[in-house]
């Protein structure tokens, strides 16, 4: 039995019906939010935000069955999990983006796919593309690396930009619509972290079709997760007027625009859409994590 503490964000779903075994197909595993269940509940999760933010509470009033585990939930970069050294002791087990926390996380995976036959690359690539890179951004900070990569190519090529940042939301129904349009999506990170790759690159870019220009954590990270010939990595530049021309000329050759698709003749991909369904998946891997294992110095790993 996992017990969720409280949901992330706020963002609640029915968890009804079993959702493991229902929806994901995860035998022996429920998934539950009532308190009542703590002195039964093998594992608890707490995501990180409500904590550090004094919104919700560690039930260190309640006696902690022996075996019961605790479960630190975060997919945020260290510069926002806040200040965790209360934290410290109380933790067994990370579950993040982080490839070696202990229920590893990652904003999206690859899934094996062979197209159907008959399919060729260009199925792929969206037609009626008009202009060749955008960006979607809602926190707009001038000293984030991003900014200043984003300043500097915006003189080279055309960057439409989209997002809270500049008053121009879009909304679910027109996020892939729009990014489809565009020869290539800015996949640009908040902040450069090992492993912190988010969903800017599966949700945005490869589900609209746009080939991602990454700026994150070095090549061999994202190689990790996705194919080496999907994305094109700011640091593969010497410098952004370099990047800025190649893009130009990339769009202008189709062929070799095409093979930025290769990858998706035998391979599709999914990204995290709803927590219950990457909590469920947490009990798949209970057997397999260290026995006995706390956190003493939480802060201090996040940073590491
Ligand atoms: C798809 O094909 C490429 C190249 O042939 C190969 O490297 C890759 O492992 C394959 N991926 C899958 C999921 O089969
Ligand atoms: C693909 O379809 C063609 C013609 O319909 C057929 O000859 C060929 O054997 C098929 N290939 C595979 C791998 O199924
Ligand atoms: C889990 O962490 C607590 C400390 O918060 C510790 O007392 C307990 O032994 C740990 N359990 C396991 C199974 O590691």
């Amino acid at each position: 039995t996992l017990l969720l503490w409280y949901w992330p964000f706020g963002e609640s779903s029915s968890l009804d019906g079993n959702p493991c075994s229902a929806l994901y197909g995860i035998p022996n595993c429920v998934l539950v939010t009532d308190h009542s269940w703590f002195p039964k509940a093998d594992l608890i999760v707490f995501h990180n935000r409500e904590l550090i933010e004094g919104k919700q509470r560690l039930p260190l009033d309640l006696p902690r069955p022996e075996k019961q585990r605790w479960v630190w939930l975060s997919l945020e970069s260290p510069p926002y999990n806040g200040n965790m050294r209360p934290l410290a002791g109380r933790f067994n087990y990370t579950m993040s983006y982080r490839r070696d926390s202990d229920i590893y996380t990652p904003s999206g995976h690859l899934v094996p796919s062979q197209a159907p036959n008959g399919t060729t690359v260009d199925d792929f690539i969206p037609k009626g593309k008009t202009s060749l890179a955008c960006w979607i951004v809602s926190n707009y900070n001038d000293g984030h690396e991003r900014t200043a990569v984003y300043k500097k190519l915006k003189n080279i090529i055309p960057v439409d930009v989209y997002g809270g940042a500049v008053n121009k939301r879009l909304s679910s129904e027109n996020l892939i619509p729009t990014v489809s349009r565009y020869y290539f999506y800015l996949s640009f990170e908040n902040s450069i972290f090992r492993d912190y790759i988010t969903k800017k690159v599966w949700r945005n870019a490869f589900a609209g079709g746009a080939v991602p220009v990454v700026l994150g954590p070095p090549r061999e990270q994202y190689e990790a997760v996705m194919p080496k010939d999907s994305f094109i990595h700011v640091n593969d530049f010497s410098s952004v007027e370099e990047l800025g021309h190649f893009l130009k000329t990339l769009a202008e050759d189709k062929k070799r625009y095409a093979t930025y698709f290769n990858w998706r003749l035998n391979s599709s991909f999914r990204f995290i859409t709803d927590w219950k369904e990457e909590l469920c998946k947490i009990c798949p891997q209970v057997s397999s994590l260290q026995r006995q294992k706390v956190y003493d110095d939480l802060h201090g790993w996040d940073w590491q």
